[in-house]
Parts: structure tokens; sequence; C-alpha cells
């Protein structure tokens, strides 16, 4: 047997990998990407040749932009957020894992997978669906829902005795679980179990304390084309180098830091500290484009099926025909979603204050208080006031006459 795991070189996914070996007996393959964690990847490469690993089994790659190109910029797209805040960084990165880990099984014979997500969040519903959407013949081996290594000291009885090298950090209760990649941070568990207390300092990894942030403001100007961001000062930039300097603005400026309780598809809620910076940034920058180039029907249209799309992607439902469907259309509302944004970044918030495109739907001809030289007679929005008003008035009438 040979399984392909998702292999962080931390110790979980460690231990991970010698427990496939030793009681499942499997060859073990790994899988380690690039997504923008801002963590080198040479070291899990020789954590797994120490740990056994054939290097030809070992695949390491930069899926940066590959991420931010076909995953990111499309959720973004729809400003997708769930329940009203959460901007899916880790949601929106599980699909493209399972794929790599889905391909690279079908490339080197492999006839499972496995990853390092517990039995009781999203991510293990999210590599899943995606895996069995990929190829319905694989296999996925989920080895928290599996072993009795449940508790931290039995994980660290176990890297001991199979000498699998334990930070000093490690050896007590992990501080908390991170995620991270080039859209977000997130943080969940141990001292931020407590939904009633504020999160330390030390949580935020990616962001400055918006009242440490500098004391004049900054002003940058994204360029969109059809709904994705692709300049920045106007300067031609890829995804993932526009996302990264984002990042950088956002870092700086204390922008995009989120508290939040979320209910998780399993059906409890959990507490999570969330920071994306660029991300936060690029949210009001794709608002703001569109607020001047897209029809107002078809906007309140795409608002209100983006929660059903955030929900989508939160519960793992990515490769699904009715997420397919609501791309579609939302990709097909961005035909004339082109233009610049210039943006104030100060202290925690990346605010809009112009925006302007040759697509622009925008008519001060129309819209000005002053004398608009006959674009708009006024006089017509007499009639259109009273035929939209005739239904009001007849149940005011009807009101009155059974009130008596
Ligand atoms: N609650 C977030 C989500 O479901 C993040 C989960 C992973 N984060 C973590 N710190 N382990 O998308
Ligand atoms: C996990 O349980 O592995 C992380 C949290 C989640 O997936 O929701």
């Amino acid at each position: 047997k040979k399984v392909v795991l998702a292999y962080s070189g931390g110790l979980d996914t460690s231990i991970i990998l010698k427990w496939l070996q030793t009681e499942y007996g499997c060859e073990v393959v790994t899988f380690t990407a690039d997504l923008g964690q801002g963590e080198e990847l040479e070291p899990a490469r020789k954590k797994a040749e120490t740990l056994g690993i054939k290097p030809e089994n070992i695949h390491i790659e930069d899926l940066r932009e590959e991420f931010v190109r076909d995953f990111v910029f499309p959720m973004f797209r729809a400003n997708a957020q769930y329940e009203g805040l959460y901007l899916l960084g880790t949601s929106i990165a599980r699909p493209l894992i399972s794929k790599r880990l889905v391909e690279i099984a079908e490339a080197c014979g492999a006839d499972a997978v496995s990853h390092g997500a517990t039995g009781k969040g999203n991510d293990q519903v999210r590599f899943e669906l995606a895996a069995y959407a990929l190829n319905p013949e694989i296999t996925v081996i989920a080895p928290w829902r599996e072993w009795d290594l449940g508790s931290r000291t039995k994980l660290i009885e176990f890297a001991e005795k199979h000498q699998i090298p334990i930070s000093t950090d490690k050896r007590g209760e992990a501080p908390f679980s991170v995620d991270a990649n080039l859209l977000h941070t997130s943080s969940e568990g141990k001292v931020l179990e407590n939904p009633a207390e504020d999160a330390p300092e030390y949580v935020y990894q990616r962001t400055v304390h918006p009242e440490d942030a500098p004391d004049t403001p900054e002003f940058i100007e994204i360029g969109f084309e059809k709904g994705d961001a692709v300049s920045i000062n106007g300067e031609a930039l890829s995804p993932a180098t526009i996302l990264t300097q984002l990042n950088d603005y956002g870092r700086k400026h204390g922008i995009g830091r989120l508290d939040l309780v979320e209910g998780r598809y399993v059906g409890m809620k959990s507490r999570g500290i969330y920071e994306t910076p660029g991300g936060t940034i690029l949210l009001e920058a794709h608002r703001a484009i569109e607020s001047i180039t897209m029809d107002s029907g078809a906007m309140h249209l795409k608002d209100e099926l983006m929660p059903k799309y955030a929900e989508l992607i939160y519960n793992g439902y990515w490769y699904s025909p009715e997420r397919e469907m609501l791309q579609a259309a939302i990709d097909a509302s961005q035909t004339h979603v082109t233009g610049t944004v210039r943006l104030k970044l100060y202290k925690g918030l990346a605010r809009t204050v112009g925006r302007w495109s040759d697509h622009s739907l925008y008519s001060e001809e129309h819209v000005t208080f002053e004398e608009d030289m006959g674009a708009y007679d006024q006089t017509d929005a007499a009639g259109f006031i009273q035929l939209n008003a005739l239904r009001l008035k007849l149940i005011a009438m009807r009101n009155k006459r059974v009130a008596k």
C-alpha cells in the first residue's frame, strides 16, 4: 500500500508519517506545498528524509501563483465572507492541497491520501470532499480519527519512541493551533478557547497592533481587470505578488485582524483569531471598483448569492456543480469590473478615497445637484412614485376600513 501525505514538516504530521509507516505498514509519499505560509520548505525535505522517506517520494511545490490565481481571486470576485466576516483563508486552500494530493497519488500509483486534520473540524471535510470529487476510487486515511494518540503525552511518547525530533516548545502543551498561507493566518484553541476572554497580543503574527501603526496614512492605487487585481501603483504584477505586497501594506498598518466565533460544518461553534491583511484591503478595493462599474441589479443579485457561495467554500464544496454554477454567474458579472481604486491605509483600516474607470456607469451629468441640462426629467419621478405607491395606498386604505 502506498499513501500520499499532506506533510508540513511539523511535529503532528511527522508523527502521522511514522504512524502510517509503522501502524498501517504503508509506503509514504510526502507532499509539502508552499502556499505562502512563510516557512522554509527545505527543512521539511530534510525531516522527511530523516524519517526514512526516499528522495523520489518527497514532493515539494511552490503553489503560490496557482493558489491566488485559481482559488483566491475567483473567490474575491464574489466578495465572499462566511457568517458576515470570515474571508475563508483556510477554507480556500484545502481544495488545492487535495487536488495535488490526488494528482500525485495518481502519478505515483498510490491508492490513498492522508491529512493531519482532526475529526472535530471543517478541514477533514474539505480535504475529503475535494479528494472524492476528483477521484471517487481514492482512499482517505485520517489518523486523528483512528489512532489512540489522543493526548499530548501519548503523542510525545510516540514521537520519542520513533526518534522524531521535538522542539522544546512542543514538549508542553502547544500554545494554540495555527494555519497560515498567503491569504491569512488563523489561530484556534488553547488560550483562545474562552470566547469571553480577549486574545493575548502574542497570538497575532502578521499585523502590528493598529494602535502601534504609523501615525501618517499611506495611499495606494490598485488596478483591476475583469474583477481581478492586476497592478499596484501602476505597476503590473502577478496575482501572488499583488497579494504579497498587499500583505506588507496590511501588516504595517495593522489591517485585517478579526476575532470571530463561527459555526463549524460539523455543528459546534469555535473561536478563531484571523489575520487577513492583504485580503481585507483587496475586498474593500474590489467592492469599490464594482460600485462604479457594475449594474445595481446584477450587484444586488450577486450579493444575495454571496452567503450561499461562501458557505459552499466553507463547507468544502469547491468541486461541486453548485459552486461551479455560482462561479459562472459571478465571473459573468465581472466583465466590466475594470479600473482603479485609490485607498487610504491608516491605523487598522483600508478606506476607499477614489475610484475611476473607462467602464464606469457613474454619470455625473445625471446625478448632479446642479442644473442637469436635460439629461434627466424630474417630472418623470412623479408617476414612478405614484405607481410604486399604489399597492401601499390600497393596503393602508384596507387597514383603515377593517380597523373600524
Ligand atoms: N476555522 C477556520 C476554518 O474552518 C480555520 C481552521 C484551521 N485553523 C487552525 N488554526 N487549525 O476555515
Ligand atoms: C482541525 O480540526 O484540524 C482544525 C480546525 C478545523 O478544521 O475546523
